[in-house]
């Protein structure tokens, strides 16, 4: 059975609810789902596949306490990894920096020497309206 870690950093409950989500979408592996202050490194080590969650804040920035773990991220922990990237942002407030943090995150993950899969997910406004996208970004990992 694939074992999948989702790591996430949420301020308000809106990211978390993601990682929550694709885990109810990836039925068929082996889902630990985290937050992002309580990670240890074995959740990545002993993955087949690791998820990164985190929100966009201030203007482009990575979510507070996802901020952290992004400046320890190192090619010993994540070198040959399967990754993929989520969060949850606001496109019509900051178009231009619209889920900053899943490119930043994705950059750094690949600069580390992971194999990011896809172009990440990107959760706009409210969670409920992003339902399909959630299930079919799930399903494409599964
Ligand atoms: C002060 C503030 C700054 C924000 N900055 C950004 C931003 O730069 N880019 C973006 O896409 N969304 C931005 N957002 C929107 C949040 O990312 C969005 O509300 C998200 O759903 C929060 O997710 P969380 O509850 O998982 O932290 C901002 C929201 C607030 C209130």
């Amino acid at each position: 059975m694939k074992k999948v870690s989702i790591i996430y950093g949420s301020t308000t409950g809106n990211t978390e609810r993601v990682a929550e989500m694709i885990k109810d979408n990836m039925a068929e592996c082996d889902v630990t789902v985290a937050n992002v202050c309580n990670v240890k490194d074995d959740m990545i080590t002993s993955a087949d596949l690791v998820l990164f969650g985190s929100s966009t804040w201030g203007y482009g920035e990575i979510q507070d306490d996802f901020l952290g773990f992004y400046e320890s991220m190192n090619s010993g922990l994540l070198s040959g990894k399967e990754v993929a990237v989520f969060g949850c942002g606001d496109n019509d407030g900051f178009p231009d920096v619209f889920c900053e943090a899943v490119n930043l995150i994705t950059e750094k993950a690949s600069e580390c020497g992971a194999k990011v899969i896809g172009e990440g997910l990107k959760v706009d406004g409210d969670v409920d309206d992003n339902i399909a996208a959630i299930e079919a970004f799930a399903k494409s990992l599964a």
